[in-house]
């Protein structure tokens, strides 16, 4: 059985009053959800140990960003071991914005990989294909590539430690989603690439991303290779975030 998740990515917005309010919130609805999600809150890093303060036991929390190396002079970085010491369980690593604002390139995917499963973390992995790549027909190729490279350094025996998100760039914070249809397609593209890299293909939960609302969650979830979501603008309100991780069928 692949585990189910719904991971809110607050990206750079919060402050600590609402990373107080929004969390025991989250919290006492949360807890009335009866389907087996595993809800993570991924807050800004200054936030996470508020969040771990408020999370208790019924939340996970994740970092955004951790640096590709151990520890040293890096100003201004979090490492990965530091994530799991304020009580983070996960860390995201490859988002688009990332990628496209911060030079996040396959090999530093593949780097910061590698540190936070050493560190004892879940890597949640995100890919995804911008307008131009899909309406080239480039789609499936560009998301393999950054599969096999995000994951090129993962071990055998360490694919317990691995999610990967789909995060179409198109459709981030734009309101434009991908269809379940086309969603589902690319996810069963992902499980064979990684099936194809030796991985447990099947125990790989892969979550999709990008516009993902309380009105279109349930269609998206309810596709076979689809083991839940992670959420942008929509985890930052309680009551649509419980809503979307009440849909998980
Ligand atoms: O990490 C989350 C994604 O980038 C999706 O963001 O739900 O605001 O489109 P969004």
């Amino acid at each position: 059985m692949r585990r189910k998740i719904v991971a809110g990515n607050w990206k750079m917005n919060g402050s600590k009053d609402l990373a107080q309010a929004l969390v025991s919130d989250v919290r006492s609805q949360a807890a009335s959800l009866d389907n087996g999600v595993e809800v993570v809150i991924i807050p800004p890093a200054i936030y996470v140990g508020d969040v771990v303060a408020s999370a208790g036991d019924s939340l996970s929390v994740g970092v955004q960003n951790v640096g590709q190396w151990a520890s040293g002079a890096y100003t201004g970085e979090i490492a990965a071991d530091m994530a799991l010491d304020q009580g983070c369980q996960y860390a995201l690593v490859g988002h688009s914005e990332r990628r496209q604002l911060f030079g996040e390139t396959d090999d530093v995917v593949a780097e910061k990989v590698e540190r936070i499963i050493a560190a004892g973390l879940q890597a949640v992995v995100c890919v995804g294909e911008t307008l131009e790549e899909r309406e080239a027909g480039k789609a499936e190729a560009v998301v393999a590539s950054q599969v096999r490279a995000g994951l090129a350094k993962v071990a055998e025996g360490q694919w317990q430690r691995v999610i990967v998100a789909y995060e179409p760039v198109w459709a981030i914070g734009t309101g434009k989603t991908a269809t379940a249809k086309d969603a589902q397609a690319m996810h069963g593209s992902i499980r064979q690439v990684l099936s194809e890299m030796g991985a447990p293909a099947n125990e790989i939960s892969l979550l999709y991303g990008g516009s993902v609302k309380a009105d279109n969650a349930a269609a998206l979830f309810a596709e076979p290779d689809i083991d839940g979501g992670l959420i942008g603008g929509a985890s930052l309100i309680a009551e649509d975030f419980v809503s979307i991780c009440r849909s998980v069928p």
